[in-house]
């Protein structure tokens, strides 16, 4: 069923695991990173991007999932990721969607502040979610360059949290997005120093590329979402490279599909383990 995003993450912050948040691109991985949930009975989260939403557009992606949520067995929450203003995060609410994540952590302290509260002014009449972002994760995020990497101040996180009355907060700990060029060094004490202050549940971008052991060691230590992009669309791409490879002469594009589906199927099942999100129905 289609739900919002609070409970679940609440219930995986009492319970020591993490929700897994699934960036997707088109029906075909909602349909993946479903079957991956149901088979291993998750609550899961699907999010898209503001460079996917405008690629399909809020209303497709809100209709695709409601009705593939629908018929799932598992909690399933519709999410925008990095929201990039407060008016597409309305729009997404209005659209269906069951989470919102603003993202101002390219403005000022006072700035992030003020569009995140006004996003949770909007959407907590409307019983949705908000997850912002404080410090900057790393890397290529959608279609914006992070500049220097910022982790985030757990003093700061604690009076911005207080201030904007978000329900989830992402942290800068030195993970980036997309893969990395040598072995990712996490603020790991950071984190730990962060959870001691903000009692809300913890998200931490940039996944792909992490190892098992980082993932797990973050979700100790209060991360209760965890969100793998870059991974998902590589194995959809891999699946159909193999497939072309294989059989040149394909050319309906279910076959493309399936093959891609299951690359991103196995590839969010073994995630889902990694966040011990698995059996938590
Ligand atoms: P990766 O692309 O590194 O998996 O990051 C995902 C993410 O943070 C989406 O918001
Ligand atoms: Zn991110
Ligand atoms: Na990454």
């Amino acid at each position: 069923a289609l739900v919002t995003s609070e409970k679940m993450l609440l219930d995986a912050q009492r319970g020591g695991y993490a929700v897994g948040a699934f960036n997707v691109e088109n029906m075909e991985m909602v349909k993946a990173v479903l079957a991956a949930a149901e088979e291993l009975n998750a609550p899961v989260m699907l999010q898209t991007t503001p460079s996917t939403v405008k690629y399909g557009s809020l209303e497709t992606f809100a209709a695709i999932v409601t009705a593939e949520a629908k018929k799932a067995s598992v909690p399933v929450a519709l999410h925008l990721d990095h929201g990039s203003s407060f008016e597409l995060a309305v729009r997404a609410i209005k659209e269906g969607y069951t989470s919102i994540m603003i993202d101002g952590s390219h403005e000022t302290f006072e700035n992030n502040i003020e569009v995140s509260r006004k996003v949770v002014e909007v959407a907590k009449p409307n019983g949705i979610p908000v997850e912002a972002e404080l410090g900057k994760v790393g890397g290529k995020e959608d279609d914006l360059e992070a500049e220097a990497d910022t982790n985030t101040d757990p003093m700061e996180a604690k009076e911005f949290v207080e201030r904007t009355g978000i329900t989830s907060l992402a942290v800068a700990i030195g993970t980036a997005h997309g893969f990395y060029s040598g072995t990712p060094v996490l603020d790991k004490e950071r984190l730990s120093e962060i959870r001691k202050v903000v009692s809300i549940p913890l998200v931490l971008h940039g996944a792909s590329g992490l190892s098992d052991e980082d993932v797990k060691d973050c979700v100790k230590r209060g991360i209760c979402k965890v969100n793998f992009a870059t991974e998902l669309r590589v194995a959809y791409t891999d699946g159909i490279k193999e497939l072309l490879k294989e059989k040149p002469d394909t050319f309906d594009p279910k076959n493309f599909g399936k093959a891609g589906m299951e690359k991103v199927k196995e590839l969010v099942k073994n995630r889902i383990l990694v966040c011990g999100s698995d059996n938590k129905v």
